[in-house]
């Protein structure tokens, strides 16, 4: 199943890169700002991107540590990264082809281990967080960004329904809750949090991952239907003649204790 949902995520980030590199989401400043805010970077760190698509996040800690390393499942993605980064003149990321589940490093090397918008994507989330943890050294820090869905499950499941049908990729959208539980199973411990909400225009989001039409039409009525009693938790509302829904964010840090 894993290998089979790894290709899946190539194959569907291979062919929506440049629709990935154009979303607002991905490149909002302000959210960006708020996850290196959260760090409380020194200047001196090593950082390791995991999922770092087309190098958001790696591009807007590079200024604040000494080095990042972004790797990623999806060459297409990365070309795009590098791209980036050598637009702004950035010197001190690299990049890497590579799968979160058996990241090819030591034990211990990196201060900070950061995951945005990418959790969802990973099929064995635990097998991913305890290998970011494994990589991170005594007192570092992981931060984990996501869409996180309603802690109603049967709200929760009704969106994670419609994700899957847009995206073949998607594996879940976790609560919030079940994020920060599964950091501590991982061993970490939970400290600073963030994280707002986004809205999305509907087609807009259909667009991003084009789906086959008939999974857009059937996802079109499920998102009518949730708009009565807000089935799915996304507030999904009528705006100036389109239909839009805001995702909610987590921003969750955890610290790896000193003693691992
Ligand atoms: C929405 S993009 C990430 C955005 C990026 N982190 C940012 O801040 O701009 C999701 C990324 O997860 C990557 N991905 C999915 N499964 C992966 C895995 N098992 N290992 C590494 N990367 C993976 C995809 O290739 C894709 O580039």
């Amino acid at each position: 199943m894993n290998t089979y949902s790894k290709k899946v995520a190539v194959e569907q980030f291979g062919r929506r890169s440049n629709a990935y590199a154009a979303c607002g989401t991905l490149m909002d400043q302000t959210d960006l700002d708020t996850v290196v805010g959260l760090l409380d970077l020194k200047g001196n760190e090593t950082v390791l991107d995991v999922a770092t698509g087309t190098g958001y996040l790696a591009m807007a800690l590079a200024p604040h540590v000494k080095r990042v390393i972004g790797i990623d499942i999806t060459p297409g993605m990365l070309e795009l990264a590098v791209q980036a980064e050598g637009e702004r003149d950035l010197d001190n990321i690299d990049n890497m082809v590579g799968d979160v589940e058996h990241l090819p490093f030591c034990d211990s090397g990196f201060d900070v281990v950061s995951a945005r918008f990418s959790f969802h994507h990973f099929p064995s989330p635990m097998v991913s967080l305890s290998e970011m943890a494994r990589v991170l050294k005594p007192g570092g820090r992981l931060v984990i960004e996501d869409m996180v869905a309603s802690e109603d499950l049967a709200k929760s499941e009704y969106q994670n329904i419609m994700e899957n049908l847009r995206d073949p990729s998607h594996i879940k959208h976790y609560r919030a809750s079940e994020l920060e539980r599964m950091l501590r199973g991982a061993g970490l411990e939970v400290g600073n949090r963030g994280g707002e909400g986004s809205v999305f225009d509907l087609e807009h989001w259909l667009e991003m991952a084009e789906p086959p039409e008939r999974d857009a039409e059937r996802i079109r009525e499920m998102m009518r239907a949730s708009m009565d009693g807000d089935l799915s938790g996304l507030n999904v509302r009528a705006e100036d003649g389109r239909v839009v829904f805001t995702y909610a964010t987590a921003i969750v840090v955890g610290i790896k204790h000193q003693s691992d």
